[in-house]
């Protein structure tokens, strides 16, 4: 089975996502916009989450009505950038769980070592949202999704802004199950791994440490 790739080509979202990759664009309108824009892609991402009836009154007449199995849900941030999407996400899902996930490149050995994994119980009832602005090599992705599916989700997707081809190889290369939901992809990566055009170091420009 081959993994999907969603782009969420929404007028809103392509707009957003210009100002996002402005070289002049401020840190604190950045970091609107990728709530903002983290918003727009979680409506997308959340089309098929589970629903069920429940029993409610309107003024008018009882009725069965449906709600959002929410609380099955949980976002798992890559660190830092992640968490950039993450606040979006909450905003659309506030009853979702949250984990986190530190990983780093071993500039040695180019091995993924993971720094910080917490994530809530009962992984196994849930439906994992997986979130990082910049799909790029795929590494760490890949990573992060097989760590995760150590703990055991029902389902896992990944969230990203922007990714390029090699990353969407890389990752479905290794985990086809996961589809991946973004507002772009790219031409391709450069010499140092930057998503050409892109919009630069997710990072640095939503934390303002460059
Ligand atoms: N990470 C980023 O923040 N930007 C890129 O272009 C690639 C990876």
């Amino acid at each position: 089975m081959a993994g999907k790739v969603h782009v969420v080509d929404h007028p809103l979202v392509q707009h957003k996502l210009t100002l996002m990759r402005q070289r002049d664009t401020s840190t604190s309108k950045f970091r609107d916009l990728l709530r903002e824009i983290s918003m727009l892609l979680g409506y997308e991402v959340c089309r098929d989450l589970p629903m069920s009836l429940v029993p409610i009154e309107t003024p008018i007449a009882p009725m069965m009505a449906p709600m959002l199995d929410g609380k099955k849900t949980v976002i798992i941030s890559i660190l830092r950038a992640g968490n950039g999407i993450l606040d979006g996400m909450l905003e659309i899902l506030p009853s979702a769980r949250v984990g986190h996930i530190g990983i780093y490149r071993d500039p040695k050995t180019l091995a993924a070592v993971e720094y910080f994994y917490k994530v809530p119980d009962n992984m196994g009832d849930r439906d994992a949202i997986l979130v990082d602005p910049m799909l790029a090599t795929g590494n760490s992705a890949v990573a992060a999704v097989s760590r995760l599916k150590l703990s055991g989700p029902r389902s896992i997707k990944f969230v990203c802004l922007l990714t390029c081809p090699e990353g969407i190889r890389v990752l479905h290369a290794a985990h086809p199950d996961v589809d991946i939901y973004t507002a772009a992809v790219d031409e391709r990566l450069n010499e140092k791994s930057y998503i050409v055009p892109g919009l630069g170091d997710a990072g640095d420009r939503l934390f303002g440490t460059k």
